[in-house]
């Protein structure tokens, strides 16, 4: 044989050889998708037939269910065969819903979810609280979802709960939210003026942030930073006094609902004025997140986070998520019930 037809021919085998391979690996991999479907089904009906949770009459659906592994499980199918779930309903929460909303559902009647599926961020107990504010609202579900766990069916100031973590730099405080008298206990003063702390990893944030701005010609300082509960509740009295409660709840928290009682919150002013120039709020607007804050209170924003725009007030979230939260372009409210709760 010529080197050339030699070539050629092992060209030829090479290829069909390739095809082959790829075909019997194709068909291997189908047999053991098959497997293991079959395997997860079949082991709800292998495994539970040996537990005192077996129930004869439910032999055919549990054959049906694909098993998983978490203890309660076999009790909790039962009790979900037993309210009339289907097991192509119970496969779906399973897939679909979190295991949090699966115990609750087994106190419940049967409640079709199939609209919660792709709303990941849904709760059972509060179902009839999201069909009232879409049927009052006409929203999309998902919204209707997002704004009730907010708690923004409710008055501001009403239903409030106690933030557990306080400590926490992911911390979420609104209206809603209180610190109670919390007091952080990592604070340090800014090099600007010792009077204005923030906790520690902030105030180095907002070092870094005040001199890399000076480099874009952005030149601004702090006009106030960390204050307690009861330096709060002196100026919101003050705030009352001047403008009445209705006006100064749109621009001042109650105590208890800083964000400036976390020392991860700070107020800046344009240098040379008592305010925020325009320039300097598009450049904070499209450049704190960098140094790991976001603003706050943006325009627009009122009816979710209860305040007007306020241009000026950062708050710290450490580089990577406010860098998510300024990308998603929600409020921090919204972003922390979607992806933080
Ligand atoms: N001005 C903001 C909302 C505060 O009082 O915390
Ligand atoms: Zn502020």
């Amino acid at each position: 044989m010529k080197k050339k037809e030699f070539i050629f021919a092992c060209s030829i085998t090479l290829v069909f050889m390739s095809v082959f391979s790829y075909f019997i690996y194709q068909e291997n991999n189908n047999k053991k998708r098959i497997v293991n479907v079959m395997n997860e089904q079949e082991q709800t009906l292998f495994y539970i037939k040996d537990t005192k949770e077996f129930k004869e009459e439910y032999q055919n659906m549990y054959a049906q269910i694909l098993y998983h592994e978490e203890d309660s499980f076999f009790h909790e199918i039962n009790c979900l065969l037993h309210l009339n779930y289907t097991p192509q309903e119970i496969n779906n929460l399973y897939n679909y819903v979190h295991h949090e909303n699966i115990e609750k559902l087994l106190d419940n009647e049967k409640i079709d979810l199939e609209a919660y599926y792709e709303i990941p961020n849904f709760e059972v107990d509060k179902i009839p609280r999201y069909e009232q504010y879409q049927e009052k609202n006409k929203t999309s579900l998902q919204e209707a979802v997002l704004k009730v766990n907010i708690g923004l069916d409710h008055d501001f100031y009403t239903q409030i709960e106690e933030i557990e973590d306080k400590e926490d730099y992911q911390v979420l405080v609104n209206k809603y939210r209180t610190l109670k008298e919390y007091e952080p206990k990592d604070l340090k003063s800014l090099s600007y003026d010792a009077r204005y702390q923030l906790r520690e990893k902030a105030a180095d944030a907002f070092e870094e942030l005040v001199s890399f701005a000076k480099l874009e010609n952005v030149f601004i300082r702090p006009y106030s930073a960390y204050r307690s509960y009861s330096y709060q509740q002196s100026i919101y009295n003050t705030y009352i006094q001047k403008d009445g409660r209705i006006l100064a709840d749109t621009y001042s928290a109650r105590p208890g609902h800083s964000e400036h009682q976390t020392g991860l919150a700070v107020d800046v002013w344009s240098e040379g004025m008592n305010d925020i120039s325009e320039e300097d709020a598009l450049w904070l607007k499209e450049n704190a997140y960098k140094y790991g804050f976001i603003v706050r209170y943006p325009k627009e924003s009122e009816s979710i986070t209860g305040y007007i725009e306020e241009p000026w007030h950062l708050r710290y979230l450490g580089k990577d998520l406010a860098k998510k939260v300024w990308e998603s372009q929600l409020t921090y409210d919204e972003y922390y019930d979607l992806y933080l709760k």
